[in-house]
Protein backbone atom coordinates (compact mmCIF):
# COMPACT_ATOMS: atom_id res chain seq x y z
CA UNK A 1 0.00 0.00 0.00
CA UNK A 2 1.16 3.24 -1.18
CA UNK A 3 1.39 5.21 2.23
CA UNK A 4 3.00 9.06 2.79
CA UNK A 5 3.74 10.24 6.08
CA UNK A 6 2.51 13.72 6.63
CA UNK A 7 4.25 15.36 10.09
CA UNK A 8 3.76 18.20 12.36
CA UNK A 9 4.78 19.31 15.76
CA UNK A 10 2.81 17.20 17.44
CA UNK A 11 2.07 13.77 15.61
CA UNK A 12 3.10 11.85 12.67
CA UNK A 13 0.06 10.21 10.63
CA UNK A 14 -0.41 8.25 7.43
CA UNK A 15 -2.72 8.89 4.82
CA UNK A 16 -3.03 6.27 1.01
CA UNK A 17 -2.19 8.08 -1.81
CA UNK A 18 -4.58 7.61 -4.59
CA UNK A 19 -3.49 7.97 -8.39
CA UNK A 20 -7.03 9.04 -10.91
CA UNK A 21 -7.52 9.64 -14.33
CA UNK A 22 -9.36 12.54 -14.27
CA UNK A 23 -10.85 14.94 -17.49
CA UNK A 24 -11.22 19.21 -16.92
CA UNK A 25 -12.55 19.70 -20.45
CA UNK A 26 -14.15 16.80 -23.03
CA UNK A 27 -11.89 15.92 -26.00
CA UNK A 28 -10.35 13.53 -27.44
CA UNK A 29 -9.00 11.33 -24.42
CA UNK A 30 -5.05 11.69 -25.63
CA UNK A 31 -5.18 15.10 -25.49
CA UNK A 32 -7.54 15.69 -22.19
CA UNK A 33 -6.92 12.70 -19.92
CA UNK A 34 -4.77 13.40 -16.95
CA UNK A 35 -3.66 11.94 -13.45
CA UNK A 36 -4.19 13.43 -10.17
CA UNK A 37 -2.92 12.79 -6.76
CA UNK A 38 -5.17 12.75 -3.39
CA UNK A 39 -5.10 11.50 -0.32
CA UNK A 40 -7.28 9.19 1.58
CA UNK A 41 -7.03 9.78 5.56
CA UNK A 42 -8.00 6.19 6.39
CA UNK A 43 -7.82 6.70 10.44
CA UNK A 44 -10.67 8.93 9.13
CA UNK A 45 -13.28 7.44 7.35
CA UNK A 46 -16.64 8.37 6.92
CA UNK A 47 -18.98 5.95 9.21
CA UNK A 48 -20.45 4.70 6.31
CA UNK A 49 -17.41 4.50 3.68
CA UNK A 50 -15.48 1.97 2.46
CA UNK A 51 -12.02 2.36 1.53
CA UNK A 52 -11.30 0.18 -1.75
CA UNK A 53 -8.01 -0.82 -3.15
CA UNK A 54 -8.78 -0.89 -7.44
CA UNK A 55 -7.98 -4.64 -8.81
CA UNK A 56 -8.81 -4.34 -12.57
CA UNK A 57 -11.11 -1.09 -14.37
CA UNK A 58 -11.90 -2.21 -17.92
CA UNK A 59 -11.97 0.22 -20.73
CA UNK A 60 -15.30 0.60 -22.18
CA UNK A 61 -16.97 2.45 -25.34
CA UNK A 62 -19.08 4.62 -23.32
CA UNK A 63 -16.27 5.36 -21.29
CA UNK A 64 -14.46 7.02 -24.65
CA UNK A 65 -17.94 8.60 -25.65
CA UNK A 66 -18.21 9.74 -22.13
CA UNK A 67 -14.97 11.62 -22.29
CA UNK A 68 -15.37 12.82 -25.58
CA UNK A 69 -18.60 14.49 -24.20
CA UNK A 70 -20.98 12.52 -26.49
CA UNK A 71 -22.71 9.83 -23.85
CA UNK A 72 -25.98 11.64 -22.05
CA UNK A 73 -25.07 10.08 -18.44
CA UNK A 74 -21.76 12.36 -17.57
CA UNK A 75 -20.57 12.23 -13.71
CA UNK A 76 -20.56 16.35 -11.80
CA UNK A 77 -17.60 18.07 -12.01
CA UNK A 78 -16.29 18.50 -8.80
CA UNK A 79 -13.06 19.48 -6.95
CA UNK A 80 -14.06 17.43 -4.05
CA UNK A 81 -10.73 15.76 -4.53
CA UNK A 82 -8.68 18.68 -4.42
CA UNK A 83 -7.94 20.00 -8.14
CA UNK A 84 -7.98 23.41 -8.51
CA UNK A 85 -10.71 23.59 -11.45
CA UNK A 86 -13.39 20.90 -11.51
CA UNK A 87 -13.35 17.50 -12.83
CA UNK A 88 -14.22 14.41 -12.64
CA UNK A 89 -12.80 11.02 -12.40
CA UNK A 90 -13.10 8.33 -15.56
CA UNK A 91 -13.94 5.09 -15.43
CA UNK A 92 -17.55 3.04 -14.83
CA UNK A 93 -16.85 -0.82 -14.27
CA UNK A 94 -14.13 -2.59 -12.20
CA UNK A 95 -13.56 -4.11 -9.20
CA UNK A 96 -12.27 -3.10 -5.97
CA UNK A 97 -10.62 -4.88 -2.87
CA UNK A 98 -11.76 -3.99 0.57
CA UNK A 99 -9.20 -2.43 2.64
CA UNK A 100 -10.92 -0.52 5.62
CA UNK A 101 -14.63 0.17 6.69
CA UNK A 102 -15.76 3.14 8.40
CA UNK A 103 -17.23 2.63 12.33
CA UNK A 104 -20.42 2.17 11.10
CA UNK A 105 -20.29 -0.13 8.62
CA UNK A 106 -20.97 -4.16 8.99
CA UNK A 107 -21.62 -5.67 6.01
CA UNK A 108 -18.09 -5.16 3.99
CA UNK A 109 -14.52 -6.55 5.86
CA UNK A 110 -10.82 -6.22 4.67
CA UNK A 111 -10.32 -8.73 1.55
CA UNK A 112 -14.15 -8.76 0.50
CA UNK A 113 -14.28 -7.53 -3.14
CA UNK A 114 -16.65 -5.12 -4.14
CA UNK A 115 -18.15 -3.67 -7.93
CA UNK A 116 -19.72 -0.40 -8.16
CA UNK A 117 -23.47 0.01 -7.59
CA UNK A 118 -23.88 2.82 -9.13
CA UNK A 119 -22.86 4.68 -12.41
CA UNK A 120 -20.29 7.71 -12.94
CA UNK A 121 -18.45 6.43 -9.43
CA UNK A 122 -15.02 6.84 -11.46
CA UNK A 123 -13.09 3.69 -11.68
CA UNK A 124 -9.71 4.77 -13.09
CA UNK A 125 -8.02 5.07 -9.55
CA UNK A 126 -6.15 3.06 -7.62
CA UNK A 127 -7.70 3.71 -4.43
CA UNK A 128 -11.17 5.02 -3.49
CA UNK A 129 -13.21 6.01 -0.58
CA UNK A 130 -17.29 5.34 -1.54
CA UNK A 131 -20.01 5.08 0.69
CA UNK A 132 -21.26 1.27 1.55
CA UNK A 133 -24.95 1.85 -0.45
CA UNK A 134 -22.62 2.31 -3.75
CA UNK A 135 -21.13 -0.93 -3.60
CA UNK A 136 -22.28 -4.24 -4.46
CA UNK A 137 -20.23 -7.71 -2.54
CA UNK A 138 -19.08 -10.16 -4.81
CA UNK A 139 -17.30 -13.74 -3.37
CA UNK A 140 -13.17 -13.10 -2.94
CA UNK A 141 -11.69 -16.39 -4.39
CA UNK A 142 -11.43 -17.45 -0.84
CA UNK A 143 -15.01 -16.79 -0.02
CA UNK A 144 -15.75 -19.08 -3.18
CA UNK A 145 -13.29 -21.94 -2.13
CA UNK A 146 -14.67 -21.87 1.19
CA UNK A 147 -18.19 -22.39 -0.80
CA UNK A 148 -16.98 -24.77 -2.24
CA UNK A 149 -17.12 -22.88 -5.62
CA UNK A 150 -14.71 -22.50 -7.97
CA UNK A 151 -13.54 -18.49 -8.03
CA UNK A 152 -14.33 -15.90 -10.18
CA UNK A 153 -11.67 -14.70 -12.06
CA UNK A 154 -10.34 -10.98 -12.50
CA UNK A 155 -11.68 -9.96 -15.98
CA UNK A 156 -15.31 -12.12 -14.81
CA UNK A 157 -15.64 -10.01 -11.52
CA UNK A 158 -14.57 -6.81 -12.72
CA UNK A 159 -16.61 -7.06 -16.40
CA UNK A 160 -19.67 -7.83 -14.96
CA UNK A 161 -21.77 -4.49 -14.71
CA UNK A 162 -21.98 -3.61 -18.83
CA UNK A 163 -21.82 -6.18 -21.35
CA UNK A 164 -22.85 -9.47 -19.32
CA UNK A 165 -25.75 -7.10 -17.31
CA UNK A 166 -27.12 -5.60 -20.55
CA UNK A 167 -27.41 -8.91 -22.15
CA UNK A 168 -29.19 -10.53 -19.69
CA UNK A 169 -31.43 -7.59 -19.09
CA UNK A 170 -32.25 -7.55 -22.52
CA UNK A 171 -33.00 -11.65 -23.06
CA UNK A 172 -35.34 -10.91 -19.64
CA UNK A 173 -36.96 -7.27 -19.24
CA UNK A 174 -38.82 -6.64 -22.57
CA UNK A 175 -41.00 -10.05 -23.58
CA UNK A 176 -41.37 -13.62 -22.57
CA UNK A 177 -39.35 -16.00 -24.01
CA UNK A 178 -40.11 -19.54 -24.17
CA UNK A 179 -38.01 -22.08 -24.15
CA UNK A 180 -37.04 -23.16 -27.98
CA UNK A 181 -38.18 -19.82 -28.94
CA UNK A 182 -35.13 -17.39 -31.23
CA UNK A 183 -33.54 -14.66 -31.16
CA UNK A 184 -31.17 -12.81 -33.73
CA UNK A 185 -28.26 -10.15 -33.10
CA UNK A 186 -26.32 -8.64 -35.19
CA UNK A 187 -22.10 -7.76 -34.08
CA UNK A 188 -22.80 -11.48 -33.12
CA UNK A 189 -18.80 -11.54 -32.00
CA UNK A 190 -19.31 -8.20 -30.00
CA UNK A 191 -19.01 -9.08 -26.10
CA UNK A 192 -22.37 -8.26 -25.63
CA UNK A 193 -23.34 -10.92 -28.50
CA UNK A 194 -21.77 -13.41 -26.74
CA UNK A 195 -23.18 -12.66 -23.57
CA UNK A 196 -26.47 -13.16 -25.28
CA UNK A 197 -25.31 -16.22 -26.65
CA UNK A 198 -24.00 -18.08 -23.63
CA UNK A 199 -27.58 -16.31 -21.40
CA UNK A 200 -29.85 -17.81 -24.05
CA UNK A 201 -28.72 -21.02 -24.24
CA UNK A 202 -29.02 -21.72 -20.45
CA UNK A 203 -32.20 -20.09 -20.94
CA UNK A 204 -33.50 -22.40 -23.41
CA UNK A 205 -33.26 -19.84 -26.03
CA UNK A 206 -32.40 -20.66 -30.03
CA UNK A 207 -29.54 -17.52 -31.41
CA UNK A 208 -28.84 -16.46 -34.73
CA UNK A 209 -25.91 -14.70 -34.41
CA UNK A 210 -25.11 -12.18 -37.41
CA UNK A 211 -21.03 -11.79 -38.28
CA UNK A 212 -19.06 -9.67 -40.69
CA UNK A 213 -17.40 -12.15 -43.34
CA UNK A 214 -13.62 -12.20 -42.37
CA UNK A 215 -10.64 -15.00 -43.47
CA UNK A 216 -11.31 -16.98 -40.69
CA UNK A 217 -14.86 -16.79 -40.85
CA UNK A 218 -15.57 -20.77 -40.48
CA UNK A 219 -13.19 -20.68 -36.87
CA UNK A 220 -15.10 -17.65 -36.00
CA UNK A 221 -18.01 -19.66 -36.80
CA UNK A 222 -16.93 -22.87 -34.45
CA UNK A 223 -16.23 -20.31 -31.61
CA UNK A 224 -19.84 -18.84 -31.40
CA UNK A 225 -21.36 -22.21 -32.09
CA UNK A 226 -18.82 -23.36 -28.94
CA UNK A 227 -20.55 -20.86 -26.72
CA UNK A 228 -23.91 -21.37 -27.71
CA UNK A 229 -24.90 -19.92 -30.93
CA UNK A 230 -27.69 -21.88 -32.58
CA UNK A 231 -26.86 -20.70 -36.29
CA UNK A 232 -24.39 -17.66 -37.43
CA UNK A 233 -24.67 -16.01 -40.57
CA UNK A 234 -22.94 -12.89 -42.27
CA UNK A 235 -23.97 -9.78 -42.70
CA UNK A 236 -24.14 -10.62 -47.01
CA UNK A 237 -26.57 -13.76 -45.67
CA UNK A 238 -28.48 -11.06 -43.25
CA UNK A 239 -28.97 -8.85 -46.10
CA UNK A 240 -30.14 -11.55 -48.84
CA UNK A 241 -34.26 -11.60 -49.24
CA UNK A 242 -33.56 -15.09 -50.74
CA UNK A 243 -30.94 -16.46 -47.73
CA UNK A 244 -34.12 -15.60 -45.60
CA UNK A 245 -36.42 -18.56 -47.03
CA UNK A 246 -33.09 -20.50 -45.39
CA UNK A 247 -33.77 -18.98 -42.37
CA UNK A 248 -37.51 -19.50 -41.87
CA UNK A 249 -36.75 -23.02 -42.34
CA UNK A 250 -34.96 -23.06 -39.22
CA UNK A 251 -36.99 -21.49 -37.25
CA UNK A 252 -40.30 -23.55 -38.31
CA UNK A 253 -38.42 -27.11 -37.89
CA UNK A 254 -37.57 -25.96 -34.47
CA UNK A 255 -40.94 -25.47 -33.85
CA UNK A 256 -40.49 -21.89 -31.96
CA UNK A 257 -40.45 -18.30 -33.11
CA UNK A 258 -38.18 -15.99 -33.54
CA UNK A 259 -39.30 -12.88 -31.60
CA UNK A 260 -36.39 -10.83 -30.61
CA UNK A 261 -33.88 -8.81 -32.42
CA UNK A 262 -30.63 -7.60 -31.05
CA UNK A 263 -29.14 -4.46 -33.06
CA UNK A 264 -25.85 -2.78 -32.53
CA UNK A 265 -25.11 -2.16 -35.65
CA UNK A 266 -27.90 0.19 -37.61
CA UNK A 267 -27.97 0.75 -41.16
CA UNK A 268 -29.23 -2.48 -43.57
CA UNK A 269 -27.77 -4.60 -40.84
CA UNK A 270 -30.49 -3.46 -38.72
CA UNK A 271 -33.55 -3.83 -41.55
CA UNK A 272 -31.96 -7.67 -42.24
CA UNK A 273 -32.28 -8.27 -38.83
CA UNK A 274 -36.05 -6.24 -38.50
CA UNK A 275 -37.08 -8.39 -41.56
CA UNK A 276 -37.07 -11.67 -39.98
CA UNK A 277 -38.70 -11.07 -37.19
CA UNK A 278 -42.07 -12.88 -36.80
CA UNK A 279 -45.06 -10.35 -36.49
CA UNK A 280 -45.13 -8.86 -33.40
CA UNK A 281 -41.67 -8.67 -32.82
CA UNK A 282 -39.25 -6.42 -31.31
CA UNK A 283 -36.43 -5.04 -32.35
CA UNK A 284 -34.11 -3.61 -29.45
CA UNK A 285 -31.12 -0.85 -30.65
CA UNK A 286 -27.72 -0.78 -27.93
CA UNK A 287 -25.65 0.15 -30.05
CA UNK A 288 -24.78 2.07 -33.49
CA UNK A 289 -21.52 0.38 -34.64
CA UNK A 290 -21.67 1.37 -38.19
CA UNK A 291 -22.60 5.30 -37.30
CA UNK A 292 -25.52 4.34 -39.49
CA UNK A 293 -29.16 5.39 -38.69
CA UNK A 294 -31.61 1.89 -37.95
CA UNK A 295 -33.27 1.27 -40.92
CA UNK A 296 -36.98 -0.37 -40.80
CA UNK A 297 -39.29 -0.54 -44.04
CA UNK A 298 -42.58 0.82 -43.61
CA UNK A 299 -44.33 -2.55 -44.78
CA UNK A 300 -43.01 -4.71 -41.50
CA UNK A 301 -44.52 -2.06 -39.31
CA UNK A 302 -47.49 -1.94 -41.06
CA UNK A 303 -48.27 -5.85 -41.71
CA UNK A 304 -46.16 -7.16 -39.24
CA UNK A 305 -46.37 -4.83 -36.30
CA UNK A 306 -43.01 -5.11 -35.54
CA UNK A 307 -41.59 -2.89 -32.94
CA UNK A 308 -38.32 -1.19 -32.83
CA UNK A 309 -37.52 0.21 -29.28
CA UNK A 310 -33.96 1.34 -27.44
CA UNK A 311 -32.28 -0.12 -25.04
CA UNK A 312 -29.91 1.62 -22.31
CA UNK A 313 -29.07 -0.53 -19.22
CA UNK A 314 -27.98 2.61 -17.51
CA UNK A 315 -31.86 3.98 -17.03
CA UNK A 316 -33.04 0.66 -16.21
CA UNK A 317 -30.81 -0.05 -13.72
CA UNK A 318 -31.06 4.08 -12.11
CA UNK A 319 -35.03 3.48 -12.30
CA UNK A 320 -34.84 0.36 -10.35
CA UNK A 321 -31.25 -0.43 -8.27
CA UNK A 322 -32.84 -3.88 -6.91
CA UNK A 323 -32.81 -5.21 -10.71
CA UNK A 324 -28.65 -4.44 -10.91
CA UNK A 325 -28.21 -6.73 -7.64
CA UNK A 326 -30.91 -9.70 -9.23
CA UNK A 327 -28.87 -10.00 -11.90
CA UNK A 328 -25.53 -9.72 -10.72
CA UNK A 329 -26.00 -12.48 -8.33
CA UNK A 330 -27.55 -14.43 -11.04
CA UNK A 331 -24.45 -13.64 -13.29
CA UNK A 332 -22.11 -14.58 -10.07
CA UNK A 333 -23.71 -17.94 -9.68
CA UNK A 334 -23.72 -19.12 -13.76
CA UNK A 335 -19.23 -18.17 -13.86
CA UNK A 336 -19.38 -20.28 -10.43
CA UNK A 337 -21.40 -23.38 -11.44
CA UNK A 338 -19.34 -23.02 -14.94
CA UNK A 339 -22.08 -22.09 -17.48
CA UNK A 340 -20.79 -18.00 -18.34
CA UNK A 341 -17.74 -17.78 -19.87
CA UNK A 342 -16.09 -14.46 -20.15
CA UNK A 343 -15.66 -12.38 -23.33
CA UNK A 344 -12.07 -12.09 -23.78
CA UNK A 345 -10.20 -9.12 -22.61
CA UNK A 346 -6.40 -8.67 -22.28
CA UNK A 347 -5.09 -7.61 -18.71
CA UNK A 348 -2.47 -4.36 -18.72
CA UNK A 349 -0.87 -4.36 -15.51
CA UNK A 350 -0.03 -0.76 -13.95
CA UNK A 351 3.44 -0.98 -11.84
CA UNK A 352 4.47 2.55 -12.23
CA UNK A 353 4.75 5.51 -14.02
CA UNK A 354 1.68 7.96 -14.95
CA UNK A 355 -1.58 6.15 -14.55
CA UNK A 356 -2.92 8.34 -17.60
CA UNK A 357 -0.26 6.41 -19.91
CA UNK A 358 -1.94 3.29 -19.38
CA UNK A 359 -5.55 4.50 -20.33
CA UNK A 360 -4.74 6.17 -23.01
CA UNK A 361 -2.83 3.36 -24.79
CA UNK A 362 -5.34 0.93 -23.40
CA UNK A 363 -8.38 3.27 -25.78
CA UNK A 364 -5.84 2.56 -28.30
CA UNK A 365 -5.51 -0.77 -28.21
CA UNK A 366 -9.89 -1.07 -27.71
CA UNK A 367 -9.78 -1.41 -31.25
CA UNK A 368 -8.21 -5.04 -31.06
CA UNK A 369 -10.83 -6.30 -28.31
CA UNK A 370 -11.16 -5.16 -24.65
CA UNK A 371 -8.94 -3.65 -22.23
CA UNK A 372 -8.70 -3.70 -18.92
CA UNK A 373 -6.06 -2.04 -16.71
CA UNK A 374 -5.33 -3.97 -13.63
CA UNK A 375 -3.32 -3.50 -10.43
CA UNK A 376 -1.24 -5.93 -8.14
N1 LIG B 1 -27.13 0.34 -24.58
C1 LIG B 1 -26.45 -0.22 -23.59
O1 LIG B 1 -26.86 -0.21 -22.42
C2 LIG B 1 -25.14 -0.88 -23.93
C3 LIG B 1 -24.52 -1.73 -23.00
C4 LIG B 1 -23.34 -2.36 -23.38
C5 LIG B 1 -22.79 -2.11 -24.64
N2 LIG B 1 -23.42 -1.24 -25.48
C6 LIG B 1 -22.92 -0.96 -26.83
O2 LIG B 1 -22.88 -2.18 -27.52
C7 LIG B 1 -21.93 -2.10 -28.56
C8 LIG B 1 -21.03 -3.33 -28.47
O3 LIG B 1 -20.27 -3.25 -27.29
P1 LIG B 1 -19.15 -4.34 -26.97
O4 LIG B 1 -18.38 -3.90 -25.77
O5 LIG B 1 -19.80 -5.67 -26.94
O6 LIG B 1 -18.25 -4.17 -28.26
P2 LIG B 1 -17.07 -5.05 -28.87
O7 LIG B 1 -16.85 -6.29 -28.09
O8 LIG B 1 -15.93 -4.12 -29.09
O9 LIG B 1 -17.67 -5.50 -30.30
C9 LIG B 1 -17.98 -4.60 -31.29
C10 LIG B 1 -18.72 -5.38 -32.37
O10 LIG B 1 -19.22 -4.50 -33.37
C11 LIG B 1 -18.95 -5.04 -34.64
N3 LIG B 1 -18.84 -3.96 -35.60
C12 LIG B 1 -18.06 -2.86 -35.51
N4 LIG B 1 -18.26 -2.05 -36.57
C13 LIG B 1 -19.18 -2.67 -37.34
C14 LIG B 1 -19.78 -2.37 -38.59
N5 LIG B 1 -19.47 -1.25 -39.25
N6 LIG B 1 -20.67 -3.25 -39.10
C15 LIG B 1 -20.98 -4.38 -38.44
N7 LIG B 1 -20.43 -4.74 -37.25
C16 LIG B 1 -19.55 -3.89 -36.73
C17 LIG B 1 -17.65 -5.81 -34.44
O11 LIG B 1 -17.55 -6.76 -35.45
P3 LIG B 1 -16.14 -7.44 -35.87
O12 LIG B 1 -15.99 -8.60 -34.95
O13 LIG B 1 -16.40 -7.82 -37.27
O14 LIG B 1 -15.08 -6.39 -35.73
C18 LIG B 1 -17.88 -6.42 -33.07
O15 LIG B 1 -18.66 -7.59 -33.17
C19 LIG B 1 -21.21 -0.78 -28.38
O16 LIG B 1 -21.81 0.16 -29.23
C20 LIG B 1 -21.50 -0.43 -26.92
O17 LIG B 1 -21.44 0.96 -26.66
C21 LIG B 1 -24.58 -0.64 -25.15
Amino acid sequence: MLRRQLFNKVSARTMITSHCVMIKEHGQPKDVLFTHEYEIDDDNLKEDSVLVKTLSSPINPSDINQIEGVYPSQPPKTQDLGTSFPTFVCGNEGLFEVVKVGSGVKDFQAGDWAVPLRVNMGTWRTYGEFSKEKLFKIPNPQQSKDQGKPPLNVVQASTLLVNPLSAYLMLNNFMKLEKNDWFIQNGGNSAVGKYATQIGKIMGVNSISVIRDRPNIDEVKQDLKGLGATQVITEEENNDREYSKQVKNWIKESGGNLKLGLNCVGGKSSTGVARKLQNDGLMLTYGGMSFQPVILPTSIHLFKNITSAGFWSTTIVEKDPSIKKKVLDQLVNWYQSGELKEAPAKENLFEAGDLCDMYKQGIIDAKSGKQLVTFK
